[in-house]
């Protein structure tokens, strides 16, 4: 269920990034929150794809918030951690991994540099609660989560993130995923080749 990897769906992010980025010129803060995060490599990957656009000072103004219900308690401390084995990082471009990765000390771990890190906030979150962990988000990432819902549950969810959301903010889900057609009054897609959603 928690199924992930680093750069997945590359494809989808980069999109993403580019739509968000001339959204949130000149903000002292800009607030994603990657929803259903599991052990990191999506969030970081995004992180990643930010740092290269944005540049040093830029990235600095990001605040990712990674939520995982994270049923047994283990997500958080390697989200926080940052550190992989070196086989779950091999799809990362060669030039990409020697800017965002150094030996963690144990051979063949490698820990994520403190600047992307510390961008990161995770939480143990229900997304089923419907409680928004925060507001004026400028992008929403809930990707490979809302098959694991009802129909119902899935239109609850993503008006709670519709709630979430600044305005003209975006909502991404996975390439596999529609918008229930109950929601399409609340975000236009963006993108054919996408899930990318913009707040109405
Ligand atoms: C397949 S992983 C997706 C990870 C990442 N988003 C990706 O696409 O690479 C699905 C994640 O959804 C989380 N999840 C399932 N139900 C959830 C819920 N009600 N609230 C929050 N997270 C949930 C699981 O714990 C799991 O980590």
């Amino acid at each position: 269920m928690a199924f992930t990897f680093f750069f997945r769906d590359l494809h989808t992010i980069e999109l993403m990034v580019n739509h968000v980025l001339p959204t949130i010129a000149g903000r002292s803060v800009v607030r994603i929150w990657d929803a259903g995060c599991a052990m990191g490599p999506e969030l970081y990957t995004i992180a990643i794809v930010f740092s290269e656009k944005m540049g040093y000072f830029g990235f600095k103004n990001l605040k990712i918030d990674a939520t995982d219900l994270d049923e047994n308690n283990t997500f958080g401390s390697i989200v926080t951690a940052g550190v992989y084995p070196a086989e779950e990082l091999s799809r990362i471009p060669r030039e990409i991994f020697k800017k965002y990765f150094e030996p963690e000390g144990t051979p063949g771990q490698f820990r994520i540099i403190e600047s992307l890190r510390n961008r990161i906030n995770f939480r143990k979150h229900d997304l089923l609660s419907l409680n928004p962990i925060g507001s004026e988000y400028s992008l929403i990432v809930c990707k490979n989560v809302l098959l694991h819902f009802t129909h119902e549950e899935r239109i609850n969810v993503i008006k709670m993130y519709y709630d979430s959301l600044a305005p003209g903010g975006y909502f991404a889900m996975e390439q596999t995923q529609t918008l229930p057609s109950e929601l399409s009054s609340l975000f236009e897609k963006v993108v054919s080749d996408a899930q990318l959603f913009k707040k109405k």
